[in-house]
């Protein structure tokens, strides 16, 4: 039901300043589709189960009684568990520095509270993830985009970044592995941002929900590498393990972060889900193969996306190095990348997430995800290439 704009005038303008994404808008139109075979290559979330002996263990810990508030920083054995995972050995103590959220997205959340407001500036490569975007908004704060070079498979281009650091700037988001390009940034590029924020003595926001889903050998862990304090690490269960829907994430940085986002949660929502906390607590400490095999998959299907990519040359595409997703140039096609969008679900079964919602950086381009079955992603190129063939190459 949509209000009407009487009704809207008093919901706040806070509120009324969330606009839905490009890429729920493409779910919508999708959803319209009931009785065709569509080829989803939008979904931004692994297709496989959450693994056994994580569904097991969690299940034991309810029956056990595991079902009360924690505190609201985490349990203890999960922030020990996270601390060993992430960072250096040592790097973070897990009781002052690491709190745990209702998954990577709320980390994000508790962080720009705590760190962004009125007069701030957070700044922003781009093509990014669109939460990034709102939830600066919602903290009051302004978005800064700075888009990444085209030419260079939009990796981290850091003289234009440091341009953009003020006295204005309270953090600059780094997402890498990166959604939507499949970059990882490389690490000279991220030290020197670093360096330019370290300069400004404000936060850089680590982004790396991505870091065990890489191809090659791209290093990930900034607050590991770059030794700057003022590193906020964003991560979760989610990606890596196949844990979206128990909404288990977290931060790790300087202890007043922590703390000051373990106080707000603490009044928004008590604690993560403490079911899902045990859950994690399997997932992080017990066997890695079922993860790892994931990754594997992940591996196989990028592979054969490049192959794909490699045989279409209306399409140019940055190889993808990390992440779940390849982002196509698809300039050559008429109209905006919505509008691509758009075609490519009505006339021929493919739902992408277009470029637009990742920022003005992405106009342009389509996000396609490897979250689907080899065979899947096969007919979905088939059809982009009947796409291609009937409005290029007659
Ligand atoms: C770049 C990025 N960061 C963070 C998240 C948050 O994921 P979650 O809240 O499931 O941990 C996502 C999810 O799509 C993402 O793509």
């Amino acid at each position: 039901m949509v209000a009407t704009d009487e009704q809207s005038k008093r919901i706040t303008e806070r509120a009324r300043s969330v606009e839905h994404s490009a890429i729920r808008d493409m779910f919508e139109r999708a959803a319209e589709y009931e009785d065709r075979d569509l080829v989803h290559l939008e979904i931004g979330e692994p297709d496989f189960d959450t693994p056994t002996h994580v569904v097991e263990d969690a299940m034991a810990a309810a029956e056990a009684g595991g079902t009360h508030y924690t505190s609201s920083a985490g349990m203890p054995e999960l922030r020990e568990a996270i601390a060993d995972r992430t960072g250096a050995d040592g790097q973070f103590d897990p009781e002052t520095q690491i709190t745990v959220t209702t998954g990577g997205m709320e980390a994000l959340y508790l962080t720009l509270q705590a760190i962004a407001g009125p007069g701030d500036e957070v700044v922003v490569p781009t093509p990014g993830w669109p939460n990034y975007f709102t939830q600066i908004r919602l903290a009051g704060a302004e978005p800064v985009e700075v888009a990444l070079p085209a030419e260079d498979g939009f990796d981290l281009e850091p003289d234009r970044v440091a341009e953009q650091i003020g006295e204005d700037t309270a953090a600059v988001v780094l997402s890498s592995p990166c959604n939507p390009t499949g970059r990882v940034f490389s690490q000279d590029a991220v030290t020197e941002v670093v360096e330019a924020a370290a300069a400004h003595d404000c936060y850089v926001v680590a982004d790396e929900v991505y870091d065990r889903i890489t191809y090659g050998d791209h290093p990930t862990g900034i607050a590991t590498y770059t030794e700057y304090d003022d590193v906020i690490t964003i991560n979760s269960v989610s990606k890596t393990y196949a844990m979206t829907g128990w909404r288990i994430g977290w931060l790790a940085g300087p202890a007043d972060v922590a703390d000051a986002t373990a106080k707000v949660h603490g009044y928004t929502s008590a604690c993560a889900p403490s079911v899902s906390q045990h859950a994690a607590v399997a997932a992080l400490t017990g066997p890695q193969e079922p993860a790892e095999r994931m990754a594997e998959a992940f591996a196989e299907r990028r592979n054969y996306v490049v192959d794909r990519l490699a045989e279409i040359p209306e399409i140019a595409a940055p190889t993808p190095e990390g992440a779940i997703y390849a982002f196509l140039d698809v300039e050559a096609l008429s109209g905006t990348s919505v509008e691509i969008a758009r075609r490519l679900l009505d006339e021929y079964g493919v739902v992408t997430a277009p470029g637009e919602g990742f920022g003005d950086a992405g106009s342009g381009y389509l996000r396609i995800s490897f979250a689907n079955s080899r065979d899947r992603i096969e007919l979905g190129f088939d059809r982009i290439e009947a796409m291609i063939e009937d409005e290029l190459r007659v």
